[in-house]
Order: C-alpha cells, then sequence, then structure tokens
C-alpha cells in the first residue's frame, strides 16, 4: 500500500504539532507494512490554481505552472492508495498552503456537469486516492473542527476513509501534560496501523487520539492568558519564550 502523508504547517518539524501527530500515525503505517513517504508542503512550490481551466481543455490532465506541484506532487498523490492530509486548523479550515494543495488537483477532473442522485459532479478523469484528514488546533472544544469536518465530507465523499482531529494541540509538547501526550500519541499510531490493516480506523482510537487534555477550559484560558501576557511583556514570540525558559 502506498500512503502519501502531506504536512501543511509552516512550522519546522519537531516544533510543529501537526507534524508531531502525524510522525506517530506514519509509524504506524510502516509497522503495518505501508510505503509511506512523508511531505512537508512549507519545503515545495504550490503556486495557487489561477482558474484558466488549461488543465481542462488545451492539455486535459495537465496544470499549466511548471512548479513542485506539477513536477512531483500530482503524480506522486495520483499513485498513491492514500493520501494524509495533515494541515493545523486555520480559521476553522485547512491552511492556505493545503488549500492550495487541494485546488491544484483539479485536473483529475474533467470539465463536464453530471447529475447523480440530485448533486451536481465532474466525472473523474483520473481515480484520486482515498483520503485521510488529520488536524490539529489551538482552541480546547472539539467543536472547532466542525466546519473542518463538513467541508472534507463533502470534498472527498466516500473516499474519506478517517479524520483525526486534536483540540488543544499546543500542550501537547508541555512537560507536564507528557503522560497524556504519549497516550496520545500511541493511539496515533494505532490509527495509523488499524488503517493499513483495515482501511479504517476504529471509534475507540479515534476518541483515545482525541480525548481532552484538560478538563476545565476556564483554566486552560487562564493558562493561556498568562502564557500570551508574558509573551507580550517579555517581548517575546512563543519559540523564543519556549527558548529562554524552556
Ligand atoms: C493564522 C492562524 C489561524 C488559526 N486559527 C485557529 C482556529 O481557527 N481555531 C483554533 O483552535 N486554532 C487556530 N490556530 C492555532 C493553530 O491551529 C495551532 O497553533 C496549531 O497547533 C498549529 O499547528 P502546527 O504547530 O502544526 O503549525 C490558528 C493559528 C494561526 C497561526
Amino acid at each position: 500500500m502506498k500512503i502519501l502523508a502531506l504536512n501543511s504547517s509552516p512550522r519546522a518539524d519537531g516544533v510543529s504539532k501537526t507534524a508531531i501527530l502525524l510522525d506517530a500515525m506514519v509509524k504506524g503505517m510502516r509497522e503495518g507494512g505501508a510505503d509511506v513517504e512523508m511531505i512537508p508542503l512549507r519545503k515545495k512550490s504550490v503556486k495557487n490554481c489561477i482558474g484558466c481551466y488549461t488543465c481542462w481543455t488545451k492539455i486535459p490532465g495537465t496544470c499549466v505552472h511548471n512548479d513542485d506541484m506539477t513536477r512531483e506532487l500530482f503524480p506522486k498523490w495520483l499513485e498513491s492508495d492514500i493520501v494524509v492530509y495533515a494541515t493545523p486548523l486555520y480559521h476553522y479550515t485547512v491552511n492556505a498552503r493545503m488549500k492550495a494543495f487541494i485546488e491544484r488537483t483539479l485536473p483529475a477532473w474533467e470539465p463536464f456537469l453530471n447529475r447523480v442522485d440530485g448533486r451536481t459532479h465532474h466525472p473523474i478523469r483520473q481515480k484520486p486516492p482515498k483520503a485521510v484528514v488529520l488536524s490539529v488546533a489551538g482552541f480546547p472544544e472539539s467543536s472547532v473542527f466542525s466546519f473542518l469536518s463538513s467541508y472534507v465530507n463533502m470534498l472527498f465523499g466516500k473516499g474519506l476513509l478517517a479524520e483525526i482531529y486534536r483540540p488543544a494541540s499546543e500542550i501537547i509538547a508541555l512537560p507536564v501534560f507528557q503522560d497524556k501526550a504519549k497516550g496520545i500519541l500511541t493511539a496515533a499510531a494505532q490509527g495509523g496501523l488499524e488503517l493499513v490493516q483495515s482501511m479504517k480506523i476504529s471509534k475507540q482510537t479515534i476518541d483515545q487520539i482525541t480525548a481532552p487534555i484538560v478538563e476545565d477550559f476556564d483554566a486552560f484560558a487562564n493558562m493561556a492568558n498568562s502564557f500570551w501576557n508574558t509573551c507580550i511583556k517579555e517581548g517575546l514570540t512563543p519559540a523564543e519564550f519556549q527558548k529562554k525558559f524552556g
């Protein structure tokens, strides 16, 4: 099984919470025997779709841009059995880099309008891979992912195998939450293994990955606010804060 694991966080591996969770999941997928390639999209050039429809008319199936998406990522995407779309939650949805990637998959469809069960679709030119969506958010409520979930269900339909949403993700690297983080990452690896073995992730495993790290959301907000106040007072970004205070 060929799996392409895309991470659209602009942050470096080790700092990116998307990467921390994705790494664990990929470990499980590899244990299950899958051939997994991880690609941090921040290192690739993926220009925005310009809506010219050249890929639908003059050169069917090929984008007019000559960048990493056309040369490398789109062919790899087409060859994959499963693609993991791992993204930080930005303004309640995928971030701009992931959205640019998704828009650039347009050459895989034909321009025509097909009506199926009362809904309009474009016919498929080249079969898209199955999808898994993984996202991390700063806020502690699971409900922050409801817009993203409805978007990816509309987008991928029956091709969507699993959704993994981790709220309050910024604190998983804090030493005080180490035990809980360990449980979450073990469950993420288990999720990767299950996916390769059965093309789905059990509810029990999803529940373990998404289990609340903090129970008291007011206390969580107070802790976050005192962190931000210190950053502002000291004139430090969060990364600089971490370097200085550990
Ligand atoms: C531009 C921007 C928009 C964000 N929007 C949301 C949001 O809508 N809801 C939320 O809970 N967190 C939001 N966050 C917080 C990120 O989802 C969170 O910091 C996440 O852990 C980042 O993942 P990364 O470390 O992989 O980049 C936002 C962060 C940025 C920079």
